[in-house]
């Protein structure tokens, strides 16, 4: 059979271009880059795959690509049903969703897969991965801002089967949004009956601040800075506008968390056009590209119980850099 040369992806009205615009001079304003800007092209997109390919842990080391096994496996054993609906929120490449996926077939289960990403070209390219084990029938890609869509449990509640459980997987999600945001929402998507996976990565040792310290080199290099100055390039900034630079940064609320933060300090004046609205940058002002809050174990547990979340199970990497949490609603 001739394979079908078109897909079709649903685009929630948060990814819509007027929304988007708004994201984006949001960003400018607030000199707070939204971390899906980062995604958005397909030049970005190769970009970061190959950036994950190069420095993820859950590809270069076998220990933590055997913990994803773990959990995953011990996922599957707790789903009694034959049918199963996984659910990628911020599904990216779609790598661990296939693995997953596999795993449910060996298993003997029906699937079906909603690959959800911000990122038109992310989702296509998660799709594709998982068209090796799911039937083009049982995929369902959607196009979606978890952060700002104000619908998300109805929205997924419409998707896939509908009487099906659901596994949802929310893998490497939570460094790059504000907890007391995103938490709230996934939160209110998750029913008594779905199980969440999910992944953070970790500060290693039993000293947090000295665990961020040892992770800041996985973010200062060459590729990941070519990656995060695309944003500005398209933009119209010029390397040499001025320095992009990583540290540790404690969050602003209460928390307790600390992030590795990119910043980009402008060493000379910069106007960034966005249609009709101009930005001015001075020389010394700065604007932050990129954050990567770092937990610990305890972090998570905590952090979910505040939004009614239960970890029942933790599989960590050896490395203790990052750690795979079974979750349910309590
Ligand atoms: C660090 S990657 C994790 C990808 C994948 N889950 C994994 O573990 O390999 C973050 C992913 O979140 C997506 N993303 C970023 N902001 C998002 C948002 N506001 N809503 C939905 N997806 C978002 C990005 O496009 C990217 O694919």
């Amino acid at each position: 059979m001739t394979p079908i040369s078109t897909a079709n992806l649903v685009i929630h009205r948060s990814q819509f271009p007027d929304q988007v615009r708004r994201d984006l001079l949001a960003s400018l304003r607030e000199r707070r880059v939204n971390h899906k800007f980062h995604y958005d092209s397909v030049k970005q997109t190769n970009q970061w795959l190959d950036l994950h390919q190069a420095y993820s842990p859950s590809r270069n080391d076998d220990g933590c690509a055997a913990t994803y096994d773990r959990a995953m496996a011990g996922a599957v054993e707790t789903i009694k049903g034959e049918e199963i609906h996984l659910l990628g929120l911020g599904c990216g490449g779609g790598q661990k969703d296939t693995r997953l996926l596999k795993l449910l077939r060996a298993a003997g289960k029906r699937v079906s897969y909603t690959p959800c990403d911000v990122a038109v070209a992310m989702t296509l390219v998660a799709r594709q991965a998982a068209l090796t084990v799911v039937a083009e029938t049982d995929c369902f890609p959607l196009v979606c801002d978890l952060a700002t869509a104000d619908d998300l449990p109805e929205m997924f509640a419409m998707r896939g089967w509908p009487p099906a459980p659901r596994l949802i997987t929310f893998f490497g999600m939570i460094p790059n949004f504000e907890p007391g945001e995103i938490l709230p929402k996934l939160a209110a998507l998750i029913r008594p009956e779905d199980l969440l996976l999910f992944s953070a990565n970790l500060a290693p040792g039993p000293d947090y601040a000295a665990g961020v310290q040892q992770i800041l080199p996985q973010y200062d290099n060459a590729r990941t800075r070519d990656w995060l100055m695309t944003f500005l390039r398209d933009l119209g900034v010029e390397r040499a506008d001025g320095d992009l630079r990583f540290g540790v940064e404690d969050a602003s609320a209460g928390s307790g968390l600390k992030k590795v933060v990119a910043r980009f300090q402008f060493t000379r004046a910069r106007q960034i056009g966005v249609e009709d609205e101009q930005f001015t940058f001075a020389s010394g002002d700065g604007l932050q590209l990129f954050f990567s809050y770092r937990y610990t174990s305890t972090r998570v547990r905590r952090a979910l119980a505040d939004y009614g979340l239960n970890v029942e199970a933790e599989w960590l990497t050896p490395s203790g850099e990052e750690g795979v949490f079974r979750v349910r609603r309590t």
